[in-house]
């Protein structure tokens, strides 16, 4: 009978980082394979570290190895953990849901931005194709007095969008409702926020295997040029809009000036400008919408 001698966490965490450094650098695999084990043992990162020396039993490092393998077979981290940061709170994700982009911050920063320079006593934010209910959530987060709508045509989706909500308490803050692109919104919006499924279809073979293969395909493919559902929410910005409504539409570094011109043609009348991100990349097309004469 072969008897495995208990291994100590440090031997366990150096054939983690061998296994997972076939696929990526050897520092990211190192700190992934202590993430993973910090999350097999219910602790933190800093804990593992200050216990290298204790040996774990075989019915931790049984999950440990499976969870490492996955994370070897290029399932994302955050899928394994089933948690994501996004503007600093906690999300559940799981493969129903895109992962939360650190970029898609930028549309809770440029809406928070908008509020505080036309304030309203309760503004009406829609959030086009929620998914996890990040971007939502981190609004609702920090406008409590506004009208929170999101939406999402996944019925899975807007499962996890809703756990998200009551895990952060918010529940009461945000509608969510299923639907295509803004059908199912019935008030006129202050603030429209969206990332859309904006990846030009034959791109999808070049993507990394992680987002390829385990991310859902419906968040992410926007058709032959990558902006068949924005040109459809741009259809139909101008009559769900409010009198000053504005829209900020994510979109991919390479889109900006294809934007512009969609706006400029599909929206005659309307300002658009695109926002570059931290890494000075287009990521966001804001659209103030124009006056109607009602
Ligand atoms: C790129 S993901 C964005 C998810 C989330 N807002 C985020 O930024 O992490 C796009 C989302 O739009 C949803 N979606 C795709 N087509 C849609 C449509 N026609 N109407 C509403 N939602 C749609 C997808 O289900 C997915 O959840």
């Amino acid at each position: 009978m072969l008897i495995h001698k208990p291994e100590d966490i440090q031997e366990v965490l150096v054939s983690a980082t061998r296994v997972l450094g076939t696929t990526m650098p050897y520092r990211e695999a190192r700190l992934q394979a202590e993430l993973l084990l910090a999350h097999t043992l219910e602790t933190t990162r800093a804990m593992v570290l200050a216990r290298l020396n204790e040996t774990i039993s075989p019915e931790l490092a049984a999950p440990y190895a499976a969870n490492v393998a996955r994370r070897a077979q290029h399932e994302p981290l955050a899928y394994i953990l089933g948690h994501q940061e996004f503007y600093g709170l906690d999300f559940v994700v799981d493969r129903r849901v895109l992962i939360p982009r650190r970029e898609t911050e930028m549309l809770v920063l440029l809406a928070l931005q908008r509020v505080q320079s036309a304030p309203r006593t309760s503004p009406v934010i829609v959030d086009i194709g929620t998914g996890s209910g990040a971007v939502s959530l981190a609004l609702a987060h920090h406008l409590p007095s506004a009208r929170i709508i999101a939406t999402d045509i996944s019925v899975d989706a807007l499962a996890v969008a809703q756990l998200n909500a009551a895990r952060l308490n918010l529940a009461e803050h945000v509608t969510f409702v299923q639907g295509d692109l803004l059908a199912p919104v019935a008030e006129p919006f202050d603030i429209l926020v969206s990332n859309p499924p904006y990846i030009p279809r034959e791109r999808f073979k070049d993507l990394p295997r992680e987002i390829r293969v385990f991310e859902p395909r419906h968040a992410l493919d926007g058709g032959e040029d990558g902006f068949d559902v924005i040109r459809r929410l741009l259809a139909q910005l101008e009559p769900h809009a409010a009198r000053g409504a504005v829209a900020f539409v994510e979109i991919s570094e390479e889109q900006g000036k294809t934007a512009l011109e969609l706006v400029a043609r599909q929206l005659p009348g309307a300002a658009a400008v695109v926002h570059r991100d931290l890494e000075d990349l287009d990521r966001v097309v804001e659209v103030k919408l124009p006056f109607r004469m009602s």
